[in-house]
Parts: structure tokens; C-alpha cells; sequence
């Protein structure tokens, strides 16, 4: 393939994030994580299922970064997931010393990379990676509002007894208790589903989408979801590598859009090429953006931890 995408991390996202790309043969594979033999042989285990699959993408495993140089997009999964009663914030200083960690080696061997953050706290990994790598802003993109998206969208979806294929939504905010699914943007065949859903119905669906990681969490007991997060991180590669200019909702570095400054967060961008081209600004009600302002302070909350101790 004449594209290039390190994921580090070859746990539970990484190795699926990893699988996906190359079934959509979107480009070659270099999966890098710290357990010797692990990422070596989750590598060769789905190049041997390349014939089946029939898919030519090249995979490849290391413990080491150089096989990840001249990446074009590199994916940060790397770090401990959540277990049952952990909040994402938990995790905030195991992984805030991983994420740097793996993203100097990264960043170094692949300057020109667009670099996907997974790893959470997501919105304050997103920080860590974007100060750790020095790129600029449109080259550091996190990924949880797709996954928090798509969970709404599968529900609508399971309400109303429609195809998923119709639904859209749009959850912004920070990827934690505060987001902000936003009903008057989601919709059913270009319909809103305030017009489709009673307000309690509404509620209801908002209520399971927030709690959607941790209602995983709850049922797998060793670690959190993989599948959804892994689609949504590839969808966001599939629009940088075909510049498809997707608008999708993902974690961005604000620089008084949105009324907001110097933090990561959740909202609509333009995914291309370049990374992300384009903040769309989307016209919010008065208590939306409350809502927003809500999500800000507690991901600025998580982000002033990172600079504790
Ligand atoms: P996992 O435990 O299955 O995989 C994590 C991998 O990272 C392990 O294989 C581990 O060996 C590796 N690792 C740890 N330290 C490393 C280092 N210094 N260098 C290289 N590799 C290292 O966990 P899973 O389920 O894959 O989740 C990964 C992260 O993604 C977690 O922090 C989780 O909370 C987060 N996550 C975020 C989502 C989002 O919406 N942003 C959704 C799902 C997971
Ligand atoms: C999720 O929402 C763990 O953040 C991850 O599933």
C-alpha cells in the first residue's frame, strides 16, 4: 500500500484498529507495543488471515519505533483501560506517562504524521500529545466523539426500529459524564428526532449514551470497549487518507472557537488531508452551550492534573 499507519498500542484497540485497516486495505500496518512478542505476533497472525480476507495490506510488529518512520497517521492507544467503578480520569497519570512516552519515538520518526489520540482521559491525552510532539494543531486530532456518535445513533437506531444507516448524530464535549449529545442535530432520514422521539424517550437515550463506555465496562469486568472505538478511529483515518472531508465530531485544540481556549475537546472538524481543515461552528442554544461551557471546565479540570505534583 503506498500508505503508511503506526498504532501504538497492540492491546484490545490497537490490534482491531489494526485488523480494520487492513481488511479496507486503506493502507500498511505497523503495530508497536511495549510486551515483547505481542505485537509481533498479533502482526503475523492477521497477515495470515490476509488471504482469506483478501486483503495485500502489509503488517508488521515491533517493540522498537523504527519501522512506524515516515508514517502517515499515527494512533496513540496505548496506556491502561478502565475497570468496573474507574472513571476515565482514573487513569489520568498512568497514562499521561505512556502517551508521552510513545509519542516522542513516534513524532520524531514521523514528522509530517497526523497523530489520532485514543488513549484516555481522551481529551487530556489529546494535551499531552499535542505539547510532547510539537505539531501543529491541525496535525493532533482525538478520537471519542465518533464512538459517543455512533453509540447514539446505534440507540436511536435500536428505538425506532430503523436502520443505523439512517441515523446521524452528534455528540460534542468532552469524552466523559459531561458530553453534550445535541438532539437538534441528530436525526433519522434527515428528519430531527425531536420531532420523532418524545423529550422523556430523548432523556433516556442521552442518559445511556453518556454512560455507554462505563455500561461496557460493566459487562466485559477486564477492560473496556474495543470494537466501536476501533471503527470509529478507522472511519477518522479512512477520511485523512482518501480526503474525504468528512465532518465528524472529534477531540480539537480550541483556540477560541466555541468561546473556548487552550484545551482539547469535542466538536464538528473537517477531516482531510491536512487533518483537520476545518472547526465547523455550529449555532448552539443558549443551554447547549451551557452545556458545552459544563464539559469545558471539567475537562479543564482534568487537564490542570496533568501539571500537579
Ligand atoms: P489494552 O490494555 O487492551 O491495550 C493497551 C496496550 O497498550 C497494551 O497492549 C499495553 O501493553 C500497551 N502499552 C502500555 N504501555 C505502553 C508503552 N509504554 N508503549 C507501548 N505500548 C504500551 O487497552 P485498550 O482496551 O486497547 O485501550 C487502550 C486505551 O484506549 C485505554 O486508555 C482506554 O481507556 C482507551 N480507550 C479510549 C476510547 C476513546 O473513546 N477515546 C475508547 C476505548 C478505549
Ligand atoms: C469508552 O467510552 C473506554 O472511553 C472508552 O468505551
Amino acid at each position: 500500500m503506498d500508505k503508511k499507519v503506526s498504532v501504538i498500542g497492540a492491546g484490545n484497540v490497537g490490534a482491531t484498529v489494526a485488523q480494520r485497516l487492513a481488511e479496507k486495505e486503506l493502507c500498511d500496518v505497523v503495530l508497536i507495543d511495549i510486551v515483547e512478542g505481542v505485537p509481533q505476533g498479533k502482526a503475523l497472525d492477521l497477515s495470515e488471515a490476509a488471504p482469506i480476507e483478501k486483503h495485500d495490506a502489509h503488517l508488521t510488529g515491533s517493540n522498537t519505533y523504527e519501522a512506524s518512520a515516515g508514517s502517515d497517521i499515527i494512533i496513540i492507544t496505548a496506556g491502561i483501560p478502565r475497570k468496573p467503578g474507574m472513571s476515565r480520569g482514573d487513569l489520568i497519570s498512568a497514562n499521561a506517562g505512556i502517551v508521552k512516552t510513545v509519542t516522542q519515538p513516534a513524532a520524531e520518526l514521523s514528522p509530517k504524521a497526523i497523530l489520532i489520540i485514543v488513549s484516555n482521559p481522551l481529551d487530556a491525552m489529546c494535551h499531552v500529545a499535542y505539547e510532547t510532539s510539537g505539531f501543529p494543531r491541525n496535525r493532533v486530532i482525538g478520537m471519542a466523539g465518533v464512538l459517543d456518535s455512533a453509540r447514539f445513533r446505534a440507540f436511536i437506531a435500536m428505538e425506532l426500529n430503523v436502520s443505523v444507516e439512517n441515523t446521524h448524530a452528534f455528540v460534542l464535549g468532552g469524552h466523559g459524564k459531561t458530553m453534550v449529545p445535541l438532539p437538534r442535530y441528530s436525526t433519522v432520514a434527515g428528519i430531527p428526532i425531536i420531532e420523532l422521539l418524545s423529550k422523556e424517550r430523548i432523556d433516556a437515550l442521552i442518559d445511556r449514551t453518556r454512560k455507554g463506555g462505563a455500561e461496557i465496562v460493566g459487562l466485559l469486568k477486564t477492560g473496556s470497549a474495543f470494537y466501536a472505538p476501533a471503527s470509529a478511529a478507522v472511519e477518522m483515518v479512512e477520511s485523512i487518507l482518501k480526503d474525504k472531508k468528512k465532518i465528524l465530531p472529534c477531540a480539537a485544540y480550541l483556540e477560541g472557537e466555541y468561546g473556548l481556549n487552550d484545551l482539547f475537546i469535542g466538536v464538528p472538524v473537517k477531516l482531510g488531508k491536512n487533518g483537520i481543515e476545518e472547526i465547523v461552528q455550529i449555532s448552539l442554544t443558549d443551554d447547549e452551550k451551557e452545556a458545552l461551557q459544563k464539559s469545558a471546565d471539567a475537562v479543564a479540570e482534568l487537564k490542570a492534573l496533568l501539571f500537579k505534583s
